[in-house]
């Protein structure tokens, strides 16, 4: 079987077709992934403009669609499915998706399954590895979430933890501003991080451990937070400019490299506190932020410590892409859960 899939939650266009492969331990099989990204235009703003998001998905989505089916060498015929984002992420961008996906499947008749944006993050993992050891502790981590999960069977996600505040990719993004780097703001602090010195600037750790108020059954211990070290990196920048004037070069590379160790340091503390009190049997980490490439090394070094098996998306598999919607789809459709033909975008949709 063949499912279409369809991402517009943000700023890519994105269609992809992914085929089951009949193997259980490696389901699903990408043939073909299109993604029209719009960051030149956004860039411009340093940031995403929703108004411009949606008016862009509007003009790209028929010809990603198109070009997704072509590369997979197939038809809307040769489909058993569509999915579709259905949330969270800019409720414009979304509209586009899923009012592209209805028509869709009321002109083919084909059936819909709509896809929570973070499930499809989850499944980038097996969608590139195969299944994972269960139970598993993932980290969904980007520019809008950074939560822990625990994937106790295929399919099913469990909130553990997530950000009472800023997202870690949220805070890459406005260091980034800050410092005048450009947007996004992770892929560039991920390259001048690496001149640097990690240790060059103190910078501070925050561990929360009283309960979420906002959600009593998250106990706060694993929970995150990342404004106190947007604010401290702030405070940095401010002082240097008045006592030594701008930072040099170099010092922008240190400072990207101290924020970075941090970021890193947090979330995986956190994800392997995880993983050992929920006893699991294995780690993933999904999401834009899953680019950086020293979460990537680190978190192999620490599974290999810990003898635990590590899992993440390739990168074109981080960021955002239909390709992952498609085989959240899967297990979706599988469990027989499809779309109503009145489905709505949900800014706020929850797990
Ligand atoms: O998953 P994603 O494409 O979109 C959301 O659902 O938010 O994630 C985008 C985020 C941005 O904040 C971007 O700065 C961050 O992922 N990102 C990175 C890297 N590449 C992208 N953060 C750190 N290091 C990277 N190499
Ligand atoms: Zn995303």
């Amino acid at each position: 079987m063949r499912i279409l899939g369809i991402e517009t939650s943000c700023d890519e266009t994105s269609a992809a077709v992914v085929e089951e492969t009949g193997d259980a331990a490696k389901p699903w099989a990408i043939r073909s992934n299109v993604i029209a990204s719009q960051v030149e235009i956004h860039r411009e703003w340093g940031g995403v403009v929703p108004e411009l998001a949606s008016r862009q998905h509007i003009r790209d989505i028929r010809g990603v669609v198109e070009r997704a089916l072509e590369e997979a060498s197939t038809t809307w015929s040769g489909l058993g499915a569509l999915a579709v984002t259905q949330g969270p992420g800019l409720v414009g961008s979304l509209l586009v998706g899923v009012a592209f996906a209805k028509a869709a499947a009321a002109a083919t008749g084909l059936p819909l399954v709509a896809v929570h944006h973070l499930a499809g993050h989850i499944e980038s993992l097996v969608l590139q590895n195969g299944e994972m050891p269960l139970p598993a502790v993932v980290l969904v981590v980007s520019g809008g979430h950074t939560s822990l999960y625990r994937v106790g069977a295929p399919g099913s996600y469990e909130l553990i933890s997530r950000t009472r505040d800023d997202a870690a990719g949220e805070a890459y993004d406005k260091v980034a501003k800050l410092l005048d780097l450009g947007y996004p703001g992770g892929p560039v602090i991920d390259r001048l991080a690496k001149q640097g010195n990690d240790r060059a600037v103190p910078l501070p750790t925050t561990r929360l451990t009283h309960a979420d108020r906002n959600a009593p059954e998250l106990k706060g211990d694993l929970d995150f937070s990342f404004s106190g070290l947007k604010t401290a990196v702030l405070r940095y920048v401010r002082e240097h400019e008045r006592e030594r004037g701008p930072l040099s070069p170099g010092e922008v590379a240190d400072l990207c490299a101290s924020f970075q160790r941090i970021v890193v340091s947090v979330l995986l503390d956190r994800l392997f506190d995880a993983a050992r009190r929920f006893q699991a049997q294995s780690v993933g980490i999904a999401g834009g932020v899953s680019a950086n490439s020293r979460l990537r090394t680190d978190l192999e070094a620490r599974g290999r410590a810990r003898e635990i098996p590590t899992f993440l998306p390739s990168l074109r598999l981080s960021t955002d892409n239909a390709a992952m919607i498609a085989a959240a789809g899967l297990r979706r459709f599988h469990a027989g859960v499809l779309a109503p033909p009145d489905l709505n975008a949900d800014a706020a949709l929850a797990l």
